[in-house]
Parts: C-alpha cells; structure tokens; sequence
C-alpha cells in the first residue's frame, strides 16, 4: 500500500515518519517544491530504518508527481504554516491556490486517491477540494478532530492527573481557535463521565486550553506544531490502510446530517479502506447542537472568502 505525502515541512515529514515506525505501508513517498528537501528528509529517515526496526520504504521527491502514481491515500500539507499571532483562517489566500494545484496534480496520477486535508484553514481547504474535484464525498478527509481531540484528552489527563490513556472524548466542530466543541459532556475516565471527578469550573478550563491549543503551541514554537498533527494524520492513514473501521471525528462534506449542509466540518465518521465508510450522528444536546451551529456559520464565513 502506497502513501503519498505533499509537504516535507515538519508535519508532513513527522508524519512519514510515524507511518514508518508501524510499518503497515509498503512505501511512502514525500514530495516538497523545495529542491532536494524531500529527497534529504526520505534519506534521514530510511537510515532510521534498520534502528527502527521497519521495512516501509521512504521515496523523497521535488515537485516529480509522476513518483506518486497509484498511491491509495495522499495527505496534503503544502501551504504556509501559521506564526505567533495569526490565525488558520488568514492562511486562505495562499493556501488555495496550492491546495487546488496539489490536488489536481495528486488525482491526474492517482485517479482513485483518498485525499487527507491538513492545510490551514483546514476545514475551507477541504470544501475546496471538494468543489475542485467532484470527487466522490468519501474520498476527501480533513484532518482536525483527531488532533483536537488528542489535546482535549491530553488537557484531560492532566486535571486528572492521571495518563492520557486512561481517558476518552472527542472535539467535534471547526478546526479554529472558536469553532472547535469539545464534547466535556461525554468524556469519560475508564468509562465513568469526568464531571464524577472536574468541576465545571474545571471541565470548562480544559475545553479552553484545547480550543486554543494549536496556538499555545505556536507561540512557544515560532511556527505551528507538527509531532501531534503527524500522529494525528497517520493515525487517520492507518485506518483506511488496514481498513480499521475506527471512529475519529473529521472534517467530512455534509448533507444534512446535524442538520448542516455544503459544508465540511468535523463530525465524528467511521474510517476504512474507502475513506469515509460512514458518518456518525450522535445526540447532541442543546447546548452543543447551538456551539456546532454557532462553529459552522464561522467555518462557512471562511468558506465565502474562496
Ligand atoms: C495545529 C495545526 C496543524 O492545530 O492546525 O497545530
């Protein structure tokens, strides 16, 4: 199973990287504009492979698609990341006008591809590739929720003071600093709802620092984050490579369901060897169902932008 990932910056090469270290595909190639940029990072990281222990081999490319012919998935991080201060949504301008060139270049050699959005605004980049190609709704992924919802968990484990792995709980809603609705309501430590054990005061803390948590990291970083956006998409690439069937929220076009249409946005779907296997409607209450209203008249102001 062939992977392709447009972008050798930090998320796009930590991610080959994560793909590499579980060695489920066979091959991964790395494509950047930038002269010899993926070839160097694909060469670092094959010769991590006999420490490593995998057997998945790395292609790095410049700007050569040809390279990427019949990959099964593609994940799309080109474009500019963010710096201290900005916002995604102020990414648009440039971003598109890569994202759509990518996309198309991507499809004319790998015509029946799943395609993983990563640019920022991730959730606008994804109704764009969705209005550039035509391609069918389940071939066409953004990634955020999973990432989002890593975050909460972390945010979560640390005012429980207990590991990461011991709780569970999703972020539905745009990818933005506003747009994004961690569901506190049903996350859970080990089966039992974490309002047993936060305060509201408390849970209501926790969806804050996870709202903001891309740009926490941007401040401190200088530029966007990349080893939990690479987990994040590889963890997405696994599911549809080994046809997992797991559940992660992602930016998936809607009609109708939560009651949104012409718009892709993060709700939670089933993911396997077709990409979006299905979409998942699960009862909101009113609160949330207003926070997901309120997220998706946000992401279509940015959608108008295009
Ligand atoms: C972040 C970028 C990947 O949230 O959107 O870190």
């Amino acid at each position: 199973m062939k992977v392709t990932i447009v972008g050798a910056g930090a998320v796009g090469a930590s991610c080959a990287e994560y793909i590499a270290i579980k060695d489920f595909a066979s091959e991964v190639v790395l494509l950047d504009i930038k002269e010899g940029v993926a070839e160097g990072k694909a060469m670092d990281l094959m010769q991590t492979a006999s420490l490593n222990g995998f057997d998945t081999k790395i292609v790095g490319s410049t700007n050569d698609y040809s390279k990427t012919a019949d990959s099964h998935v593609a994940v799309v991080t080109s474009g500019i990341p963010r710096k201290p201060g900005m916002t995604r949504e102020e990414l648009i301008g440039i971003n598109a006008g890569i994202v759509k060139d990518v996309v198309s270049n991507l499809i004319k050699h790998s015509p029946e591809v799943i395609v993983i959005v990563v640019s920022n605004p991730m959730d606008t980049m994804t109704y764009l590739t969705h209005k550039a190609t035509g391609l069918p709704k389940n071939r066409i992924i953004g990634m955020g929720g999973a990432l989002d919802s890593a975050r909460f968990k972390y945010r979560l484990s640390e005012a429980l003071e207990c590991p990461a792995s011991d709780v569970d709980g999703m972020v539905i809603g745009g990818h933005s600093d506003t747009g994004m609705v961690p569901l506190t309501r049903l996350a859970v430590r080990n089966s039992v709802p974490v309002s047993k054990f936060l305060s509201e005061e408390r849970l209501a803390q926790v969806a804050e620092d996870t709202k903001v948590g891309g740009a926490t990291l941007t401040k401190l970083l200088g530029t966007s984050a990349w080893y939990a956006p690479g987990a994040a998409v590889s963890a997405l690439v696994q599911a549809i490579a080994c046809d997992q069937k797991k559940m992660f929220p992602c930016s998936a076009l809607l009609d109708g369901e939560y009651g949104l249409s012409d718009i892709c946005i993060g709700v939670p779907v089933i993911l396997g060897k077709n990409g979006i296997e299905k979409i998942v409607e699960i009862e909101l209450d009113d609160a949330e169902k207003a926070k997901m209203k309120e997220s998706a008249e946000g992401v279509k102001k940015v959608n108008a932008l295009l």
